[in-house]
């Protein structure tokens, strides 16, 4: 449905990082900070909406890491489960629950899941060859085998996927495997494993359908999901693993298996739902209002190579349990690629590369604000972006705190020296005074425009031009001019400026909520939270007028300029591979 009006609730996702490592601002980029900005923008507007997020904490991503550094698995998941659900809180991104797929209530939600599709028919098992390491005694799921692609020739491809050519092939393609494990590279035999298949094609007319449904999704998500509707086959569910939850099959051949972590993983929104109605709201059944309620607006914020999981085989598993919703949007970004000033190419980000920036690290040098402006400002919306120095401080420091931060200042400032720290009473407006007036409400519409399309860069830059605009207005209307010769007119123009000042208060939350909440307290304005019960309308809220003799506090600089050798040495210091 392209019209949110039959919607009573918003449920927001963002995908589930693996806790195997430290996220970087290319995650930031592309599942968490639109996400983020949509939850706040949906809040302020008093909508009902619950933003759902947590750690990936299954699978060969984390078993592997645990074998390279040899520690436990459980160490490994509470080592970045914390650090990273730290890093999300000290950038702003707000969930209403940061969950586990650790946790005992999510063998329970993925059990159920299986069960459901395992007695529907959806599920079946069947005996395939696997490579096996005699070394080490045991089957190489995964990322544990390596070998040659079977289409391109990529040395480092894995046992079922090429990472260089994208293509998907049955484990025994694999051209010359290599175990993959620390201290076994051993060349591995085919052995037989049973396994569970999910039976996506029995899916097929209505996940066709489902698409269909939807033509109002970005164009890359569209293309990717049709290509697998297009050519579906039966899914492997389950790996020769003790690291995931158990498969709920009274078979003895399950018993050393467990479910895939694609299978559990985006459960687990369902499972940190679950745990929030029992945490927040007391009450063991809350979730099932957010995900079986057809009132209930759902939308998945990932990166685009999450597409598939998110467009095609988790809604196969909701159709398969029969009284689930689906996805009614699915914004998918592009990558964020780094900008290398010594060779003057953007390149993918990569840990061997030691290019990638992680959140903790830019949280030590910049505010959150500062780290939130320039990301959205070159989201990966359409196309791949890249992160680039000079181009971040010339965005920051050039539109945020030149257009946005100098005209709060110089107004609030003007205003505190000559009228008391008091709005100043507007007897009469002009014709100029009229229109930056008019252009508060169609500037903020036009934001809540972007943000409601998922255009994320746009509505930023739309916010900005409010700023452009009223620099204008303010540079013509001269009132450090006028000051000295008529006070009322000065007044009036002042009084005008502190109308777009509290305008942009409020524009500004989604973005920037550090800066919103020190403006607004300068304002005295209240900026209501809402919340999964929604609340008082404070988006639109922009629009009222901040009556004439309200005080204002004392102003601050709201974004501070960054310095041009700082950034210098931290460019230095991120080619060096210190960023992460
Ligand atoms: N951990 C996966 C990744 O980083 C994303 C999982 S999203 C979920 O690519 F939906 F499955 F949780
Ligand atoms: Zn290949």
């Amino acid at each position: 449905m392209t019209d949110s009006a039959p919607f009573e609730r918003t449920l927001v996702t963002s995908a589930l990082p693996y806790a195997n490592g430290h996220i970087h601002l290319g995650h930031i980029a592309g599942a968490y900070l639109p996400a983020d900005i949509y939850v706040r923008y949906k809040r302020l507007k008093g909508e009902k909406v619950l933003y759902v997020g947590g750690s990936d904490e299954y699978g060969v991503p984390i078993t592997l890491t645990a074998l390279k550094e040899g520690v436990s698995p459980r160490e490994v998941i509470d080592r970045y489960h914390a650090a990273n659900a730290d890093a999300f809180r000290r950038l702003g991104i707000s969930y209403d629950i940061y969950g586990r797929t650790s946790w005992d209530l999510h063998v329970d939600t993925t059990q159920a899941f299986f069960r459901k599709l395992h007695d529907g028919g959806y599920v079946h098992a069947e005996e395939m060859e696997l490579w096996y390491s005699e070394q080490s005694d045991r089957y190489l799921p995964d990322r544990y085998v390596k070998g040659t692609c079977p289409k391109c020739g990529y040395t480092d491809a894995n046992g079922d996927e090429c990472e260089s050519c994208g293509a998907q092939y049955a484990p025994q393609a694999l051209v010359e495997p290599r175990a993959n494990i620390p201290g076994d590279d051993s060349r591995p035999i085919l052995r037989k494993s049973r396994h569970w298949f999910l039976d996506l094609p029995r899916f097929a007319d209505r996940l066709r359908a489902y698409l269909d449904g939807h033509p109002e999704w970005r164009d890359n998500a569209r293309g990717i999901a049709y290509s697998w509707v297009n050519d579906l086959r039966a899914r492997c569910i389950t790996r020769d693993t003790d690291w995931g939850v158990p498969i709920p099959l009274d078979d003895p051949e399950a018993a050393a298996k467990r479910i895939y972590v694609w299978f559990d993983a985006p459960i687990g929104y369902v499972t940190n739902t679950r745990q929030w109605g029992i945490d927040v709201c007391g009450d063991a059944s809350a979730w099932e209002l957010w995900w079986k309620d057809p009132t209930t607006r759902m939308v998945h914020f990932i990166g685009k190579d999450n597409v598939p999981f998110h467009a095609v085989i988790f809604p196969a598993m909701l159709m398969g349990q029969e009284d689930y919703i689906l996805a009614d949007q699915v914004p998918a970004n592009e990558y964020l690629n780094v900008f290398n000033r010594a060779t003057g190419q953007a390149e993918k980000g990569s840990k061997s590369r030691g290019n990638m920036i992680s959140v903790r690290w830019a949280l030590e040098q910049f505010p959150a604000d500062v780290i939130r402006y320039y990301l959205c400002a070159i989201a990966p919306e359409s196309k791949d972006s890249a992160f680039d120095w000079d181009d971040f401080m010339h965005r920051y420091n050039g539109e945020l705190c030149d257009v946005v931060g100098n005209f709060v200042h110089r107004s609030l400032t003007m205003t505190m020296k000559n009228f008391d720290g008091r709005v100043p009473e507007a007897p009469v407006f002009d014709a100029e005074d009229q229109a930056m007036l008019d252009a508060i409400p169609a500037q903020v519409d036009a934001v809540a425009e972007a943000l409601e399309g998922f255009r994320f860069r746009q509505a930023l830059e739309r916010f900005i031009d409010l700023g452009r605009k009223a620099n204008v207005y303010f540079d013509a209307k001269q009132p450090w001019v006028t000051r000295k010769t008529d006070l009322e007119r000065t007044g009036t123009t002042l009084h005008v400026c502190c109308q777009v000042v509290k305008a942009l208060c409020h524009a500004m939350i989604p973005f920037l909520p550090d800066g919103a909440s020190t403006l607004s307290r300068i304002l005295g304005v209240d900026l209501p939270q809402g919340g999964p019960d929604g609340g008082p309308d404070g988006w639109n809220a922009a629009k009222a007028p901040l009556p004439a003799g309200s005080p204002l506090g004392t102003p601050e600089v709201l974004f501070p300029k960054l310095d041009r050798d700082r950034i210098a040495e931290l460019a230095e210091a991120h080619l060096r591979g210190e960023a992460f």
